[in-house]
């Protein structure tokens, strides 16, 4: 079997796992009996949370057993099967719910993140990808070198190519200010045409999709960026973190249509140095 064609296997199953975590999901939102627990990091949980990641890593679990897993509530595992021995060699990374806080509001932008990923070093490289809305009926796709799509269809970023012209999201203010960054969100904020804050995963799906130009994002886990790090690139975009880098676990990211990225990292240099 080739490569590619294992790859665009990975992404039908990123696709069934992001499908059957939502399924899980669903039920619980805008229930008013919703119990909402506080993890170690004061960031919220909910039943929710855990019934989506184990929906997600039964159905990665029965397809690939010795693939490993990395997801936000339920950890590490070399092998998904728990034998001892190598395993394939690819990861799956998996946040149940982004956008815990947006869920236990009522407020639809949550989303599943699903990544594959091969290599186990900081420049792991995403193969394929899967997020999905499930609240709003988007779900978003890409594998690696195919292109990426919403509902089956090729989304593709906007051509905006100066910031006082782009459109730019955020989460919060608050991010910026804990990192130390209040001089790049003032620079983003005024120096762009518009601003949205606070859609988690669903403003990089926003600049996957034409709608927004650039995100910058502090303070994110290698499960809140793996996933639309690969929808973005294959939308046309770039992904690379505030220095230009691409690890997935430098805990910081920027998005953006590509046209942008430049004038934005340089941006970046000249605020932070
Ligand atoms: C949050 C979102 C947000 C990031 C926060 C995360 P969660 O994810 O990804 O964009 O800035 O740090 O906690 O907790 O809702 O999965
Ligand atoms: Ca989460």
């Amino acid at each position: 079997m080739s490569v590619r064609s294992t790859w665009w296997q990975a992404g039908a199953l990123a696709q069934a796992a992001a499908r059957a975590a939502g399924a899980a999901a669903m039920p619980w939102f805008r229930r008013a009996d919703l119990v909402v627990e506080g993890k170690a990091d004061a960031s919220p949980v909910t039943i929710a949370d855990r019934s989506a990641e184990a929906a997600a890593r039964a159905v990665i679990a029965a397809a690939c057993p010795d693939d490993a897993w990395l997801g936000e509530e339920t950890g590490t595992a070399t092998r998904l099967d728990g034998q001892d021995g190598p395993g394939s060699g690819r990861t799956w990374i998996v946040d149940p719910i982004d956008g815990t806080r947006n869920f236990v509001r009522g407020i639809p932008l949550w989303s599943v993140l699903v990544a594959c990923v091969e290599g186990t070093d900081v420049a792991e490289r995403v193969i394929a990808s899967a997020i999905g809305f499930p609240a709003l009926g988007e779900w978003y796709e890409a594998v690696r070198g195919g292109g990426a799509r919403c509902n089956g269809l090729p989304i593709a970023v906007s051509s905006v190519s100066e910031l006082a012209q782009a459109g730019f999201g955020y989460y919060t203010y608050e991010m910026f200010r804990q990192h130390g960054l209040e001089t790049v969100f003032q620079a983003f904020s005024s120096g762009t045409a518009e601003q949205r804050g606070g859609g988690d995963a669903y403003l990089h799906m926003l600049v996957a999709s034409g709608r927004l130009d650039v995100c910058v994002e502090p303070g994110l886990q290698v499960w809140d960026i793996a996933a639309s790090s690969l929808i973005v690139e294959e939308a046309g975009g770039r992904f690379s973190d505030l220095t230009g880098g691409r690890d997935l676990r430098a805990g910081h990211a920027v998005l953006s249509n590509g046209a942008l990225h430049t004038a934005s990292i340089a941006l970046l240099h000249r605020l932070r140095h």
